[in-house]
């Protein structure tokens, strides 16, 4: 039986990739059984990361929150699979790290907020808009 197959984005933040924590995160998807469709580096531009949160513009922490993500480089991954968004939210754990249950990615590799490894898009219209804006200077 095939199974109805989603896209979702998922970006490796400047803290995950700094402490080198790409194969670890890409390796997992991949186990769960999520073909990685998309895959690229960059450190992004600082209209690039306001547009990427755009949703969180008047959010009081939206300056530390484009400060950080430009901080240096970040790793993106298109990944198609069986309801991707809700799964690799799931996944990737609670928004504070310190909560984040044992065994997501959050709960097993940090405690930090701003800093917590690794952005997940939230709905399927979220995926369209962030990987848009991600893979706009990139070709395919
Ligand atoms: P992310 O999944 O990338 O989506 C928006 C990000 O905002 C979130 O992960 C956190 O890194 C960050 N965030 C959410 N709440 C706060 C907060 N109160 N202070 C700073 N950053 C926050």
């Amino acid at each position: 039986m095939s199974s109805p197959s989603e896209d979702t984005l998922i970006v490796v933040k400047p803290d995950g990739v700094r402490r080198g924590l790409v194969g670890e995160i890409i390796g997992r998807f991949e186990r769960k059984g999520f073909l990685v469709k998309k895959l690229h580096m960059q450190t992004m531009s600082k209209p690039q990361a306001e547009e990427f949160y755009s949703v969180h513009k008047d959010k009081p922490f939206f300056g530390e929150l484009v400060s950080f993500i430009t901080s240096g480089p970040v790793v993106g991954a298109v990944l198609s699979g069986r309801d991707a968004v809700a799964t690799v939210r799931r996944m990737v754990g609670a928004t504070k790290s310190w909560e984040a249950a044992a065994g997501t990615i959050r709960g097993d590799f940090g405690l930090g907020l701003t800093d917590n490894t690794i952005h997940a898009s939230d709905s399927a219209e979220s995926f369209t808009k962030e990987s848009g804006v991600f893979f706009s200077k990139t070709r395919g």
